[in-house]
Order: structure tokens, then C-alpha cells, then sequence
């Protein structure tokens, strides 16, 4: 989609679209150093769970594309052992910026797999280096297919669903939680995918999908997703996902993923374990849409995962342009970040994701396939397909 690329890298620039000020503005910042990606990651100018994976992957592939230009050569790239001295903390570091989404870690790993495998292949530094920049390419570059596979199954599985629970499979309306699409991975997306194909097969009545606060995933990035792509939408505050399902025939529930465990709980967006009671209460599917490097196989069931409680502040902070509009010299609508609560509140709970148990939880949608669980069964066994 033209405009709504959450990274680019183009010849030796490697940017991204700073998320905390669109959707009225957009402001490509550069990334120039692993400090700088971690720093984005961690204040939320780049987020969504492959997003950060693929920033992290390309941060090392743009700090190792340089090394290999400079003159003279960086230390590290001596020997086999010194870069390996240089490249593990880049990686520990890489994936401390935030800790739910596990794709991050995933991507690490998987970098780290790529550096002890050249090193036991008896090869040279640079040759290290290299491979270590094919496998981080990879990573970001991989991301879009597999998303499009998942959203291919994921809407193909839910035109048949609503055909056996008495339903024609047309008109499909589904709401989504957060911002799970091109901003929040390296294309099409993943829930927000789902709701992409079924517009593409003309099978979308409307896609709904709440604010989502306190950072307003669904009504600044998602809402602008939507229009960009012309699909029917509306938009719901957080608080109304109950009466939406009392007056509206909603066809599913469709969220993303930070973390699934093997039993199948998975890790989400706030507010995502809401919706989850609510349509099981309304009968109406709940379908997640990750990638396979979602799933944490180390991870037996929910209460194992790691949940990262954001800076008390972000809870009391909206963030948006001035309205009526006001523009400044450039022509740019002035932005503006106000607080919406009194500045010494007491105590403010503030956790960026929350579990919904596999119970609640009607399918589990893969770059391989759609995942349900076994007749009188309240958990997935999620092993069979990582
Ligand atoms: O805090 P965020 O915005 O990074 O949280 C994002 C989500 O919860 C998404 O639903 C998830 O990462 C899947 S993105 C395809």
C-alpha cells in the first residue's frame, strides 16, 4: 500500500514511519544505529509484533552493511571470535526493547542460529557478516507472504465456518482490536489481512474495530489503514464492543498476536480478552492470526508470559492534531499531546497486553493452516505445527 510502509530500505537508508504522530503527519525518521532502533522499538514509533522483528533484523543488517564499507576495517571484523564478541550483545540488547511480543525474539534467535552455524562452518568474518545480512533480510522480507497465506486461510476458513453455523458466507462483518496491518508488519498484515482478503473476495460487509486505547492503535492507524484501502468500516470505542454484539450481526472476532502458548492463550493487544468474553457470550467466532514465530512452544499456557506494563503517563496522554484544525507555516496540521486526567492520580494501571485463555478462543490461524481445537477439548495443542 503505497504511503503505509511501517520500514523502508532503500540503498543504504534504512527509515521508518514514526507511528506516534500518524495519522496526521507522516515523518520518515531515519535509523542510523542499533541505539536508534532500540530506542524506537521501545518508545513505540515503530510497534505491532513482526514489525519490531523485521526493525530489529534490518538494524543489524544495516550496522554490518556498513561495517563491511569501512575503511579500515572495525576491529570486529578480524577474526571469527570478534565478531561474535560484537554481534551477541547487539542481539541481547535488540531483544530487551520490549518483551511480550516473541517474535523479537524469535528474529534474534534465529540471527543468533545464523552466527553460530558460519562459525562451526570454519568461515571468515566478512563471510559471517554476510550470511548474518541474508538471514536479516530474510526475516523482514519473508513477512509479507506468509501474510497473505494466513489471511488466504484464515477468510477461506471463516466463509465456511459462518456457512455451518446456518450463515450464507457473504457479507462477512468483523471487528478487530488494535492495528494489525501494514503498519504493524512488513505488509498486508495479519487479522487486519484477514479482513483485507475477504474485502478482496468481496465477501466484507464492514470491518469494525475498537479505538484502542491508551496509544489508539485501532483509531489512528488502523482507521487510516482502512481508508487507504477503501474498505467499509466503523469505528467503536473500547467500551462498546458489548453493545456492537447486542445490535449488530458481527460474523467474527479477528485479532493478532504478540505471543501464543502452546496450549494456545495467547498474548494480545488490551482490551483483547474483552472482546473474547463478549463474543463467546454472543456465540460469534474468535479468530487469532499470527505467524508460526508468534507461537512460544517454551511457553506451556498464559500465565508464563511475559506482560509489559507501559509508563504510567502514556495512560493519561491523548495524542492527536488540534481541532478544530490549525496548521503551521509548512502547512502540516499542529499536533498536539494533551492530558485527559488530574496530573497526580494516586495509583494507574497501565499493561499493554492481556492473555485470552485458548477456551475463548475459536481458531488459530498460521502461515500453514487453521488450527481448532479437538472436539471437548478447551486448550489447542499448538506442538504439531512449529
Ligand atoms: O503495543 P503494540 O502496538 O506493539 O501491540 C500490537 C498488537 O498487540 C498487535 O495485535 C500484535 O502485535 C500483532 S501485529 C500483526
Amino acid at each position: 500500500m503505497p504511503g503505509l510502509t511501517s520500514i523502508r530500505m532503500t540503498g543504504d537508508k534504512l527509515e521508518i514511519v514514526n507511528q506516534l504522530v500518524l495519522p496526521h503527519t507522516t515523518e520518515y525518521i531515519e535509523i542510523n544505529s542499533i541505539e536508534q532502533a532500540h530506542d524506537a522499538i521501545k518508545s513505540m514509533k515503530i510497534r505491532g509484533a513482526p514489525a519490531i522483528a523485521s526493525l530489529a533484523s534490518l538494524a543489524l543488517v544495516f550496522h554490518l552493511s556498513q561495517a563491511l564499507e569501512l575503511s579500515p576495517t572495525p576491529e570486529y571484523l578480524a577474526s571469527p571470535e570478534a565478531l561474535q564478541g560484537h554481534v551477541t550483545p547487539i542481539l541481547d540488547f535488540l531483544y530487551t526493547a520490549r518483551p511480550t511480543a516473541v517474535n523479537l525474539g524469535a528474529a534474534t534467535r534465529r540471527l543468533n542460529k545464523t552466527l553460530q552455524s558460519s562459525l562451526v562452518s570454519g568461515k571468515h568474518a566478512r563471510a559471517i557478516a554476510e550470511d548474518l545480512i541474508a538471514e536479516g533480510r530474510l526475516i523482514a522480507d519473508e513477512d509479507e507472504s506468509r501474510n497473505r497465506k494466513m489471511s488466504k486461510w484464515g477468510g477461506d476458513w471463516l466463509v465456511e465456518e459462518d456457512k455451518r453455523n446456518g450463515g450464507s458466507g457473504e457479507v462477512l462483518n468483523v471487528l478487530t482490536v488494535c492495528n494489525t496491518g501494514s503498519l504493524a508488519t512488513s505488509g498486508y498484515g495479519t487479522a487486519l489481512g484477514l479482513i483485507t482478503y475477504l474485502h478482496e473476495s468481496s465477501k466484507l460487509g464492514k470491518a469494525y474495530y475498537t479505538q484502542t486505547a491508551p496509544y489508539h492503535q485501532g483509531s489512528r492507524l488502523t482507521a487510516l489503514e482502512l481508508k487507504a484501502l477503501q474498505i467499509p468500516s466503523v469505528m467503536i470505542c473500547d467500551t462498546m464492543v458489548g453493545s456492537l454484539f447486542q445490535h449488530h450481526k458481527i460474523h467474527a472476532v479477528a485479532v493478532g498476536a504478540d505471543r501464543v502458548a502452546r496450549n494456545g492463550d495467547t498474548a494480545n493487544k488490551i482490551g483483547t480478552y474483552n472482546a473474547a468474553v463478549l463474543a463467546a457470550r454472543h456465540k460469534i467466532p474468535f479468530i487469532v492470526v499470527a505467524p508460526i514465530s508468534t507461537v512460544d512452544l517454551d511457553v506451556a499456557d498464559g500465565a508464563s508470559i511475559p506482560i509489559e506494563h507501559r509508563p504510567p503517563l502514556e495512560a493519561c496522554l491523548v495524542r492527536g492534531a488540534l481541532y478544530p484544525p490549525s496548521f503551521d507555516s509548512q502547512g502540516n496540521k499542529q499536533q498536539a499531546q494533551v492530558m485527559i486526567t488530574p496530573s497526580d492520580l494516586d495509583g494507574i494501571y497501565n499493561p499493554s497486553f492481556d492473555v485470552t485463555p485458548a477456551e475463548l478462543i475459536t481458531a488459530i490461524v498460521t502461515e500453514k493452516g487453521v488450527a481448532v481445537k479437538k472436539e471437548g477439548e478447551s486448550t489447542f495443542d499448538l506442538s504439531g505445527i512449529v
